[in-house]
């Protein structure tokens, strides 16, 4: 297929209402958590939305024994589940019949060990079975594994030649996060992987990508006049991001504990966030244009020192306290957790960005778990008014503008700006205007892996990470990495549903700066 003509950004461009060319899905781990919980109600919801060709299958593999009928009944019931619940991803009120049957005739099975070539054998023979059928031997390899299989997948597939592509097919590698756990092994990661498959044919997922909130940043900057031309050190003060959110580890203490927040959350999620809001304006909405402006400015970061990292960061570990009426127990306490655990579930950090738009403005970002509310969201704080016009009056201190992209949740935009208090004295007041998605737009069903799943179909890159995107983030986090190995800063602790350490505080403080409230 025509690649060149598929990477043109669906954000920016009217993308066809059509749909994906018709495509054998493989999902490692079909049996496991991701495939249950975000990727099979997106891909119904893509069902829904009449995007995926008749030629469409899945093919589930894992080690877990199942047949085709006993797989179907597995997704089945945990689609239904999910529909039932208040809280999971999946949203919608009832599961359609007919779209839901649709996708079951088409969803198969093989059990099999990943460590076995044989495995990959049968896999082959599986997929010229599907082949027959549907006509085409295009196939996507979902990796919803465990990070420790990535690159044993990759190589069984790579020997087994499945990466091959021909003329008239392709052949695709999906690898969810967390993509290495520092710069040394995403390298060797991204260089094992290079060596069975193209670059073209890697698809590194970083789910911040598939939000729409993250995308309209993009579309707010270079859409309209107002914003660009005050888009730079002359007139913003300071950018501010936040990733708060209230869950603690839950059942997830034996991953986290070994990776922690700055792992987690940083060096993809936030660093998508920052690149969007800092990239220079790319030279088209081309993959790899937007790309490269992406790699550029998460590499102009300032490198500190160790010593520089621990000063500009804080780490913190959340004790006992309650969340929106919950009671919180200690981190240290969850299960899976060491009792002794030195591993940080809030970070907050101060970058500078060297580079001709932003030099001197400081960028924060924080991320925490059991904070005081769930919010995702950027901040601007623009340069203040010169206050002489007021001075007479009670307006001591103006509070500057701020414009703020709510990623999460109530999804929109806000700007703070200043107006008149109406009354005879001159007394100033800030105001916010507020743009709210949900005023303007239906909000489709979306886990926020649709788009993502039909882009990887359509062989279109762009909200996918690419290496050097990868490890430009990993590089930028290690000197802190470091610094906390070697116990450069202390570990600060924050009861659960406060607003994280006090130390975060103070690191704006610093700077004459202070947090948007988390709440
Ligand atoms: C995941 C992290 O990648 O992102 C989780 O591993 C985190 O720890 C999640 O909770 C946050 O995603 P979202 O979409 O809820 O902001």
């Amino acid at each position: 297929m025509d690649q060149t003509a598929a990477s043109a950004n669906p954000a920016v461009t009217d993308r066809p209402a059509g749909k994906a060319p018709p495509c054998t899905m493989v999902i490692f781990g079909a049996a496991g958590d991701l495939t249950k919980r975000l990727l099979m109600p997106a891909i119904y919801n893509l069902v829904c939305d009449h995007a995926l060709d008749d030629g469409f299958r899945i093919l589930g593999l894992d080690i877990v024994k199942h047949d085709d009928d006993s797989f179907r009944k597995h997704l089945t019931e945990a689609i239904r589940e999910q529909a039932a619940a208040s809280q999971a991803e999946f949203t919608a009120d009832e599961v359609h019949e007919k779209a839901w049957s649709w996708l079951m005739e088409r969803c198969h099975y093989m059990p099999g060990d990943f460590g076995q070539s044989a495995t990959f054998t049968d896999l082959q023979d599986k997929l010229d079975e599907l082949a027959g059928k549907t006509g085409t031997a295009n196939a996507v390899f979902y990796l919803a594994v465990a990070p420790r299989f990535f690159s044993l997948v990759i190589d069984q597939l790579g020997a087994a030649g499945l990466l091959k592509e021909g003329s008239s097919y392709f052949r695709r590698i999906v690898i969810e996060k967390p993509f290495g756990t520092d710069l040394a092994s995403a390298r060797a990661l991204n260089a094992r992987i290079l060596s069975v498959a193209r670059e073209s044919q890697i698809f590194r997922i970083d789910h911040y990508l598939g939000k729409e909130t993250v995308q309209n940043i993009m579309v707010l900057r270079f859409a309209n006049g107002l914003f660009e031309p005050i888009w730079n050190r002359d007139h913003i003060a300071h950018v501010q991001i936040t990733a708060a959110e209230t869950v603690g580890v839950e059942q997830r203490g034996g991953f986290y504990d070994t990776t922690g927040a700055l792992r987690d959350m940083v060096p993809n999620h936030i660093f998508q966030l920052l690149a969007m809001i800092a990239m220079e304006p790319p030279n088209s909405f081309e993959a790899d244009a937007i790309r490269t402006e992406k790699a550029k400015v998460i590499e102009a970061i300032r490198n500190w020192s160790p010593e520089e990292a621990a000063r500009n960061a804080v780490r913190g570990q959340y004790t006992a306290g309650t969340v929106r009426g919950k009671p919180y127990t200690d981190y240290r306490r969850e299960p899976h957790v060491a009792g002794d655990s030195r591993t940080e579930t809030y970070v907050a950090m101060k970058l500078l960005i060297d580079n001709w738009r932003w030099s001197g403005v400081p960028f924060y970002l924080r991320t925490g778990k059991a904070m005081a509310a769930r919010r995702t969201e950027v901040a601007i704080q623009f340069n203040e008014a010169p206050g002489v016009l007021f001075r007479q009056t009670h307006n001591s201190v103006i509070p500057p503008n701020m414009l703020i992209f709510r990623i999460q949740p109530n999804e929109g935009v806000s700007m703070r700006f200043i107006a008149k208090k109406p009354g005879r004295a001159v007394v100033l007041k800030e105001v916010q205007m507020d743009f709210n998605y949900a005023d303007y737009f239906e909000s489709e069903p979306s886990t926020g892996y649709e788009t993502l799943i039909f882009d990887c179909l359509t062989g279109d890159a762009t909200l996918f990470q690419r290496a050097d995107n990868i490890e430009a983030g990993w590089a930028e986090i290690g000197p802190l990495q470091q610094a906390w190995a070697e116990d450069l800063a202390p570990l600060e602790f924050y009861p659960a549903g406060s607003q994280g350490p006090a130390a975060a505080d103070q690191l704006l403080a610093r700077d004459g700066f202070q947090w948007v409230p988390v709440k």
